[in-house]
């Protein structure tokens, strides 16, 4: 059993009965083995599993490209979508220290196209000094081409072509697409995206690792932790093997007819690891039609918003508690005099107690609801501890697409709204298209 991460299931045993608990193990080790044989769909795609070992191999060229981003920069600006940029933001958040980013703050561009946002972030770089990295495995996605286009113009303009250069790191393909033709051109040191892995599955090559080193995240820590996940999800027995306990859970409660997961987080620096859960899942599972809907929640905050639905809405949900058992005890509930606000009851307790308090009741109230809940727990908030998690997510999504019968590495839904939008925007090629979504708009 894994000392980094386990699974807790009791709140969550008497839905289900013990015939859908054994179908689901069964289809869940059948899927296992698959996996560990690659002999099933997207097999092209499984690069991500020996990431742990091979990104080491990679980690003094990152280091030394981080160290140089540190030393000539206040600011580095990862321009990215999807799997190019939430791995990086998953860890950067969950281990930096919110209010203070130790000598070089981690920006985001290119993951929408609010063209407001850009012209705030120019304003925010002003006056500091920036590097920038620029993250598409593909090299042509929309979002992040149009944020690079004018982060770069504007970079040129301020630093000249030369030293721009110098500040511009691209991750992308070794041979195709538009960005590594530039990077070719402009001299632009690079870093390459395996073929063999998809972008979701991509936070331990350059795409994470580049960012989070340059952060001043322990990127070694975060790999030993998925290393040592990866011999633990090797096993084959439910009880000591919690990637098989918790994707059981998951295919026994979709095929009950609980179609919605929401991940519950009670640490806001947690909120970015299930933005990237969300997506690893949703993109991995939703398909032909089949597949859980990720949802996630961040509390306690969202038990004001979202509490009510998931306590007391319509009963097709079920929820993970995602937990860190080791918490910051240091900040401590004062006494006060008056005890005006009748706080003094918990004065002398850590606020990871009330915190804790606060999960374990929701967690009895959501199966009281009928809402039933399994809990990840993770050891600390270590780097090794979220490097396992990660591992452990990609191992969990891949094991259930294989159960539920789809390919867990293509996302052929993402192009449709892409196909839309270029025809909308009079892309050539897109003209016969073009017409027929303006004739369905004026329609409306
Ligand atoms: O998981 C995926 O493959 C996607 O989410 C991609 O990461 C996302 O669409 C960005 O693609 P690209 O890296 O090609 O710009």
């Amino acid at each position: 059993m894994s000392n980094d991460l386990r699974i807790e299931a009791a709140n969550c045993t008497d839905a289900l009965s013990p015939a859908e608990l054994d179908a689901a193990r069964v289809r869940i080790i059948a899927a296992q083995h698959t996996l560990q044989q690659r002999t099933g769909a997207g097999n092209e795609f499984l690069g991500w599993m020996d990431l742990p070992d091979s990104a080491l191999l990679e980690m003094a060229d990152i280091r030394s490209a981080a160290e140089e981003v540190r030393a000539h920069s206040d600011v580095l600006v990862v321009v990215g979508i999807g799997g190019s940029y939430l791995g990086a933001r998953a860890v950067i958040e969950s281990l930096s220290d919110p209010f203070d980013h130790g000598g070089l703050e981690v920006v985001y561009a290119g993951h929408h196209i609010d063209g407001g946002y850009l012209t705030s972030l120019m304003k925010h770089l002003a006056e500091k000094r920036v590097s920038l990295c620029v993250i598409s495995k593909s090299g042509t996605t929309t979002e992040p081409a149009l944020a690079f286009r004018i982060l770069r113009q504007w970079m040129e303009e301020r630093y000249g072509k030369a030293e721009t250069a110098r500040r511009i790191i691209a991750i992308t393909d070794a041979r195709k697409g538009a960005l590594r033709k530039v990077a070719d051109e402009e001299g632009y040191r690079s870093f390459i995206i395996p073929d063999d892995v998809g972008g979701r599955f991509s936070v331990f090559t350059p795409v994470g690792m580049l960012p989070i080193a340059a952060a001043g995240v322990d990127a070694e820590g975060l790999l030993e932790g998925a290393r040592t996940m990866r011999e633990v999800l090797q096993g084959t027995d439910p009880e000591l093997n919690p990637v098989l306990q918790y994707s059981m859970y998951r295919d026994a409660f979709y095929r009950a007819g609980r179609g919605i997961e929401v991940l519950a987080s009670f640490h806001p620096r947690l909120h970015y690891v299930t933005e990237w859960w969300k997506q690893l899942f949703g993109e991995s599972e939703g398909k032909d039609g089949k597949g859980i809907f990720p949802a996630a929640v961040s509390n306690t905050t969202d038990l004001h918003s979202m509490g009510q639905y998931i306590q007391d809405g319509m009963r097709t949900l079920f929820e993970t508690f995602l937990t860190i058992d080791e918490l910051d005890d240091r900040t401590v509930v004062p006494s006060a005099s008056d005890d005006t606000d009748g706080l003094n009851y918990l004065a002398g307790r850590a606020f990871s107690e009330v915190n804790r308090s606060a999960m374990l009741g929701t967690a009895l109230a959501h199966r009281t609801g009928g809402t039933p809940n399994l809990a990840i727990h993770l050891r600390d908030g270590s780097a090794r501890s979220i490097g396992a998690l990660l591992y452990f997510f990609e191992t969990a999504v891949a094991l259930n697409g294989y159960a539920l019968g789809v390919n867990p590495f293509d996302q052929p839904g993402v192009e449709e709204y892409k196909r839309n939008m270029f025809a909308l925007l009079g892309k050539p090629g897109f003209e016969q298209l073009r017409e027929e979504l303006l004739k369905k708009l004026s329609a409306e």
